[in-house]
């Protein structure tokens, strides 16, 4: 078992932010964090699970033990007339793996192409992105208990999937110390996800409900697009409308889009007729978090080397060199005129570390 010190995280968080974790270690298998919970020094220390460092913003260095989950592997575990269902290792990139199922021709999760972060990551957020949330096509997963040591499994219910939320956001829920998680029980910090699964149903039908894709579909006048197809249609309104990590840092969308009753949409509507909403099948409705931010001028604007993306106000961006003290001074400036305009508080995507 090695564990490295001193470890610069520059290069492992998506946003760029200098900082260093005291202790790391690699996560090739499960028995390296079994070794590591029964390892008398290494084992009572706190412990931060390190996934693409996609959703993070590092505000000092780490004190706690970093486990970066490094499992790889993807295949196909069995194939029906209804679906594929396919794995993957926690610690394969997200977005090479969508590419290899279609590769292999197991199409399905073509709307989530070119999100950052890890297949381990995925769940926990329950990404989602035009038309498609993780949730609609997880099957199952595995993952050790750092507490104990044990392996166990969750299915969709127990992962307790919401709109950027999962069981592993939460804190426990007073389950007996030592006992296997149960569902519903808050997962934060307790677990480290080894593998995926995913089921991919037969036969596949295309989802281009979204506006974007709604439009490339009206360009390009293919309507029975392929999977490949809608792949590079959404690679391509990705790149136009988000930054690349490798280029400009960031951490995707750093606000959830708010849910408000249909009173306070009116209420908003009859003072920004422009507001830009979406009804949910519950009655609520879905505000975008992007133009609420836009409307109040924050796009383009800094704090520090910190900033707001030119091309979509709900993306903060590292402009060289910013620290995640200034990424939050920003951040809460922005929640600061949001809510004194519109009487909405904006809730953090990212995990703030
Ligand atoms: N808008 C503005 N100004 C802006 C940004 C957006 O007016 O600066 C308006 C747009 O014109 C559009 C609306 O806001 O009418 C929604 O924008 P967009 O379609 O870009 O989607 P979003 O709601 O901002 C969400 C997800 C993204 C996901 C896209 C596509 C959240 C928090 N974000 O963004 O997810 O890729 O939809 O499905 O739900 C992420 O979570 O990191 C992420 C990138």
């Amino acid at each position: 078992m090695l564990v490295e010190k001193n470890v610069p995280l520059e290069p492992w968080n998506t946003f760029h932010i200098v900082a260093k974790a005291h202790f790391l270690l690699r996560v090739a298998r499960c028995d390296d964090v079994q070794q590591v919970l029964a390892d008398p020094e290494w084992g009572p220390r706190q412990k931060f699970v390190l996934g693409g460092g996609s959703n993070i913003v590092l505000t000092g260095d780490v004190k706690a033990l970093v486990l970066k989950v490094e499992i790889m592997g993807r295949r196909l575990l069995q194939e029906t007339d209804q679906s594929y269902i396919v794995e993957a290792g926690a610690g394969e990139s997200w977005h090479d793996f969508v590419t290899w199922t279609l590769d292999q021709g197991y199409p399905g999760l073509e709307n989530l192409a070119l999100i950052p972060g890890t297949v381990g990551a995925s769940p926990v957020q329950n990404i989602g992105a035009y038309g498609l949330e993780l949730q609609d096509r997880f099957e199952s997963l595995d993952a050790v208990d750092l507490q104990t040591g044990a392996i166990f499994s969750l299915n969709a219910a127990q992962c307790g999937f919401g709109y950027r939320d999962s069981v592993f956001k939460h804190g426990p829920t007073g389950a007996a110390p030592g006992s296997v998680p149960q569902q519903g029980m808050g997962l934060a910090g307790r677990a480290l996800i080894t593998t995926v699964r995913f089921r991919l149903p037969k036969p596949w039908k295309p989802i281009v409900g979204y506006a974007d894709l709604e439009k490339k579909v009206l360009e390009t006048e293919v309507s029975q697009p392929s999977a490949r197809q809608i792949y590079d249609w959404i690679c391509d309104i990705r790149r136009g409308k988000l930054p690349d990590p490798a280029v400009l840092g960031n951490a995707g969308s750093f606000f959830k889009n708010p849910t408000v009753t249909p009173e306070q949409c009116a209420d908003i509507i009859a003072r920004d007729p422009k507001l830009v909403h979406y009804p949910l099948p519950d009655g609520s409705v879905k505000l975008a978090a992007g133009w609420l931010i836009d409307a109040c001028n924050w796009r383009g604007k800094s704090v520090g080397q910190a900033g707001v993306y030119e091309k979509q106000a709900l993306v903060l961006v590292n402009r060289g060199g910013a620290t995640g003290g200034e990424v939050m001074t920003l951040a809460k400036a922005i929640q600061t005129s949001v809510y004194e305009r519109f009487g909405i508080l904006l809730e953090p995507e990212p995990q703030v570390v």
